[in-house]
């Protein structure tokens, strides 16, 4: 049956969010209702997510997001197919407001619930919004991640690559911290770097040409601390050159280190007609990352595709369309109502 209603629950790091997805006849994908709050404004003051503070918060706006999805959805609850949330990896303190609030909601209405990986939530999104078949690779560069993975279908995933240190988006955080530029660190490094001149500062390009597929941005992250310190105290231009030099470093290394997974990729599927490289995450917010990656794949005859930004950020719709995947493919976990949420799934 391809026509099915579900709701979604997010709650694994600072957002708190709720959806309701559907699939036609056809199995073609209609978001219904995406509600998404942030708690950045909660979190902003310490510079980072704080688990407690971000377990309450999910606590205090969880119920009033559900009803708000549903209430946009037009749906009532009983007409609901399935519970999908996600149960890991994360902060604990927050998947287990999700997740028990979904059993809840299952129980009640006496509908399969799915707890579901976020990274195959972030992983899927590409076929919520576009008609992609697998296989295809995937680009996910968040304040947690950083992968490339081979999606070949639902719930068969290769990790091709990940970070050996910091995760990407927290590398822009951490270098908006060292440059007091504010929090989340991201829009801000990529606002500064307008007006700073690229050559100023060379980084290095952590990893670029090694025989490993990883990341590595720590190395990064010290020279840019090495360079604010050689110069301090530093004004706005210093650190729009910082901000300049870091950016052109993180493109390189990523045009690299996707370069290779490009290229493995075609050597294993030469029959694919139409390859491509969807990104997913906070950080493919970033135009210069994204113009960098858009000619790489033009170059190497992938197409390229960035969901827009409501979907490649946290957000339930992405967690219910998972849910619908493997509700489809029969590939819901009959013990799903007894799990408890994985961290580190
Ligand atoms: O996917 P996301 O919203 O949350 C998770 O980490 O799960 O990603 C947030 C990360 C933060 O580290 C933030 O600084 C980064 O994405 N980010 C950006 C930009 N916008 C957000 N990094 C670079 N450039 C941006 N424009
Ligand atoms: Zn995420």
């Amino acid at each position: 049956n391809n026509q099915l209603l579900v709701l979604g629950i997010e709650s694994s790091c600072d957002e708190t969010a709720a959806a309701v997805v559907s699939s036609d006849a056809s199995g073609k994908a209609i978001i219904r209702s995406n509600v998404v709050l942030s708690q950045i404004a909660d979190h902003a003051a310490f510079g980072g997510v704080v688990p407690e503070i971000a377990a309450r918060a999910h606590v205090e706006a969880l119920d009033g997001l559900i009803e708000a999805a549903l209430t946009d959805a037009n749906v009532k609850l009983d007409q609901i197919d399935a519970v999908a949330a996600t149960s890991g990896p994360g902060l604990v303190g927050g998947l287990i407001v999700g997740l028990m609030t979904a059993k809840a909601i299952a129980a009640v209405i006496g509908k399969p619930l799915l707890g579901i990986n976020h990274l195959e939530g972030h992983a899927l999104t590409a076929r919520l919004t576009d008609d992609l078949a697998f296989p295809y690779l995937l680009l996910l560069v968040s304040g947690g991640h950083t992968q490339i993975v081979l999606v070949k279908g639902v719930g068969a995933y290769e990790r091709w690559a990940t970070t050996i240190d910091d995760a990407l988006g927290e590398a822009f955080d951490k270098t908006a911290k060292l440059l007091a530029l504010g929090y989340p660190g991201g829009p801000m490094v990529e606002e500064a770097a307008k007006a700073g001149d690229p050559a100023r500062f060379v980084f290095p390009r952590p990893m670029k040409g090694d025989k490993s597929p990883n990341f590595s941005f720590s190395g990064l992250k010290t020279a840019v601390r090495q360079a604010a310190n050689s110069i301090a105290p530093i004004d706005d231009q210093d650190a729009a050159d910082i901000c300049a030099g870091f950016q052109l470093a993180i493109a390189d290394t990523l045009r690299d280190r996707v370069k290779r997974a490009l290229e493995r990729f075609k050597e294993r599927f030469p029959d694919v007609a139409e390859p491509a490289l969807v990104v997913a995450g906070g950080v493919a917010a970033n135009q210069q990352l994204r113009e960098t990656l858009r000619a790489l794949c033009k170059k190497y005859g992938f197409s390229f595709l960035a969901p827009p930004l409501k979907l490649c950020t946290d957000n339930a719709a992405m967690i219910a369309w998972a849910g619908i995947e493997r509700l489809r493919e029969g590939l819901a976990d009959e013990n799903a109502m007894t799990t408890a949420p994985r961290s580190r799934w």
